[in-house]
């Protein structure tokens, strides 16, 4: 089958899709976006987390169809060009920017689907309290970092994310 939905602000398509096939190995697979990552393919570690008509979801529990139609963003679409968020694959979002200076980030397997789990804890939290962070992310799991610098680079992003609106 074919399947068309809206991928970081483009229209995409993907033809021969197998019913069985998951939104994550299309977007990996067949539209050359790596960024989300294929861990447990079970739900289970959060590294494939990408937004659906705005919710965040697990790609590898999403079945290709279901897609169809839908707007997708995946990490590569949190990029931002300028100042306006609706315009990606620009500059880093402050979320990344603020993982890579926060060393958040060792292996990074699990960093795309935190990167998006923050940025929809953020987008609805502005300044949020550890405990509302661990909440957040808690489906998202890492073998490396001991969440630490995680949790301080996503205080240091609500701070520059704040900043950047006000
Ligand atoms: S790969 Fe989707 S939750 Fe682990
Ligand atoms: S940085 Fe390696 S799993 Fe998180």
């Amino acid at each position: 089958m074919r399947i068309t939905a809206t991928v970081n602000g483009q229209t995409r398509q993907a033809d021969d899709v197998w019913e069985g096939e998951s939104l994550l190995y299309v977007l990996r697979e067949r539209m050359g976006l790596p960024g989300s990552k294929n861990a447990c393919e079970q739900g289970e570690c959060g590294s494939c987390t990408v937004y659906m008509d705005d919710q965040a979801v697990c790609a590898c529990l999403v079945a290709a169809g279901q897609a169809e139609g839908r707007s997708i963003v995946t990490v590569e679409g949190l990029a931002m060009k300028g100042a306006s968020e609706r315009e990606m694959g620009g500059e880093l979002h402050p979320v990344q920017q603020a993982f890579i200076e926060a060393g958040a980030v060792q292996c990074g397997f699990c960093t795309p689907g935190l990167l998006v789990a923050a940025h929809d804890l953020l987008r609805r939290v502005g300044q949020p309290a550890d405990a509302e962070i661990r909440e957040a992310l808690a489906g998202n799991l890492c073998r490396c970092t001991g969440y630490e610098n995680i949790l301080a680079a996503v205080r240091l992003a609500a701070d520059r994310w704040q900043d950047r609106a006000s």
